[in-house]
């Protein structure tokens, strides 16, 4: 079966959605950069390969069987500006398994928004994916990248040491992740304080 979600995903501050042809300017003005490519797979993107990438996006908006991702659009709700991506790749069905993701333009890093897109991001892979555990992984140098992850409420369960060649060094990576268990219960207090209030 198809699974998309009820676009656009509103949060607090955040409007999640699905790409359009529209967002190649937008996308290239981040994922040009070096610093931005520092830790990710990918090398710094040209013009023409952003365009590309956002085709493929565009139809990355549902899932229907393991192996499929939703790549998101993040805009402010505010001004509407597109401040990054989030994504949710739907590893295994059989075991109920996901793995989250995000890039961010540095002009709007440091206010929250990649820990707000990605909590929107896991409810919905909890809820209405009925995920059982969604993990994360980064560049253990990638400071940034994991203080996410332990905002999420993510768990440390691996440090991998120079296990792979990454960038023709030695890669250490951090494996994060959350259970749905955990993650119901994270949710409990809050909703208590949102009762009372
Ligand atoms: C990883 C990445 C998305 C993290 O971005 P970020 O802005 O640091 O993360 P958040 O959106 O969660 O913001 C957290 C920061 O905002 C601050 N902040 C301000 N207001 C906040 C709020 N309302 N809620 C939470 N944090 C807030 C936090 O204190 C924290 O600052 P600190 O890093 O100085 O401690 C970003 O570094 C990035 O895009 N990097 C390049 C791509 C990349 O490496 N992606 C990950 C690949 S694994």
């Amino acid at each position: 079966m198809v699974y998309a979600p009820d676009y656009p995903i509103l949060t607090h501050r955040l409007r999640l959605r699905p790409f359009t042809r529209g967002d190649v300017e937008a996308v290239f003005a981040y994922r040009q950069r070096e610093d931005v490519a520092r830790f990710l797979f990918d090398s710094p993107m040209s013009h023409e390969t952003v365009t590309e990438a956002i085709q493929q996006r565009i139809s990355q908006s549902a899932v229907e069987q393991e192996g499929d991702k939703l790549v998101l659009a993040v805009d402010l709700r505010e001004t509407g500006e597109l401040v990054g991506e989030i994504s949710l790749i739907w590893r295994s069905e059989i075991a109920r398994q996901g793995e989250l993701g995000y890039i961010f333009n540095p002009l709007f890093h440091g206010h929250g928004y990649a820990t707000e897109a990605s909590e929107a991001l896991l409810r919905i892979g909890f809820e209405d994916l009925g995920l059982h555990r969604i993990m994360a992984r980064c560049d253990a140098r990638n400071r940034a990248s994991w203080g996410v992850m332990e905002r999420l409420g993510m768990r440390r369960e691996a440090h991998f040491r120079e296990h792979a060649r990454f960038k023709g060094e030695w890669d250490e990576e951090f494996v994060y992740a959350i259970l749905e268990d955990e993650w119901a219960a994270r949710r409990v207090p809050a909703i208590a304080v949102g009762e009372s209030t």
